[in-house]
């Protein structure tokens, strides 16, 4: 691997091997996302405890300060809405110009394993590697299941995952679900966990994190789960304790109450 891949990595990815991506990105699908209204004010207090931010570029470009950003993932597939004919018919929006100049550490695309559009997204995750190893810039491959959310089980994801390191990403971004040690163990490249909808309560966001963390996953790409929680600064220090501190649920409920009644 090059110095440039590899610093890259090494931005993102901290030296005890572990991350916590914020992902900020869900409105190139879903406009302004419940508590991501004004993305720039949601990160605000959360900022400072990401390892990356999953953004893409218009939100780079009119909500992150340039003097006060974690590295930067860039969401470069989209095309599709919510209330759009099929959500998992993606392209590549953004250039490679355009990371480089914007300065980003790494990207992100989703792939829809399995669908109408399955040979369409590999084909893009694909490409879009071909012209990221030409500059040093690691890909991250989301393993998306559109409005399929029962789609969640192991078999599923650790194909769709095993599939995406094949085909080059540098890391994969997967849900978590029951025998997760099966995804991760199919899996060549280090895989983070994605949260989906937010949980009923923090509790079973902890529950979750913890045991992928402890069947291999190396962090997280969590949004909803924290940014739209009652307490989001509580949550991100908590999770934050589990993925870096390799803190137990019961340390993690402690934090996070902690910091709650701060
Ligand atoms: C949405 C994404 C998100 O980055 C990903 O789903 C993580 O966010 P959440 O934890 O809210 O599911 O790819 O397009």
């Amino acid at each position: 691997m090059d110095w440039g891949m590899k610093n890259r990595l090494a931005q993102i990815i901290k030296g005890d091997g572990k991350c916590m991506f914020l992902p900020i990105d869900h409105g190139y699908f879903q406009g302004p996302t419940r508590m991501l209204e004004k993305p720039g004010e949601t990160i605000a207090p959360l900022i400072e405890f990401a390892d990356a931010l999953f953004v893409t570029r218009g939100v780079l470009r009119s909500c992150i300060d340039t003097r006060n950003t974690p590295p930067i993932i860039l969401r470069v597939s989209g095309g599709s809405s919510v209330i759009g004919q099929a959500l998992e018919n993606e392209t590549i929006t953004t250039s490679i110009e355009e990371c480089l100049r914007l300065n980003v550490q790494a990207v992100g695309m989703s792939i829809f394993v399995g669908s109408d559009y399955e040979f369409q997204s590999l084909s893009n995750l694909g490409k879009l590697v071909n012209e990221c190893e030409r500059y040093g810039i690691p890909v991250m491959a989301v393993t998306a299941v559109g409005k399929e959310l029962e789609k969640r089980d192991a078999r599923y994801l650790g194909l769709c995952c095993r599939i995406a390191a094949e085909i080059g990403a540098k890391v994969v971004k997967t849900y978590w679900c029951e025998d997760f040690d099966k995804v991760v163990d199919g899996c060549p490249v280090p895989v983070v966990m994605a949260g989906g909808p937010k949980c009923e309560t923090e509790l079973d966001a902890f529950n979750f994190v913890h045991d992928g963390m402890s069947k291999g996953a190396i962090g997280l790409n969590l949004g909803r789960n924290i940014w739209q929680h009652q307490y989001p600064v509580p949550m991100m220090k908590a999770l934050r304790a589990i993925v870096h501190d390799d803190a137990s649920v019961a340390d993690a409920r402690e934090i996070f109450e902690t910091e709650k009644s701060k």
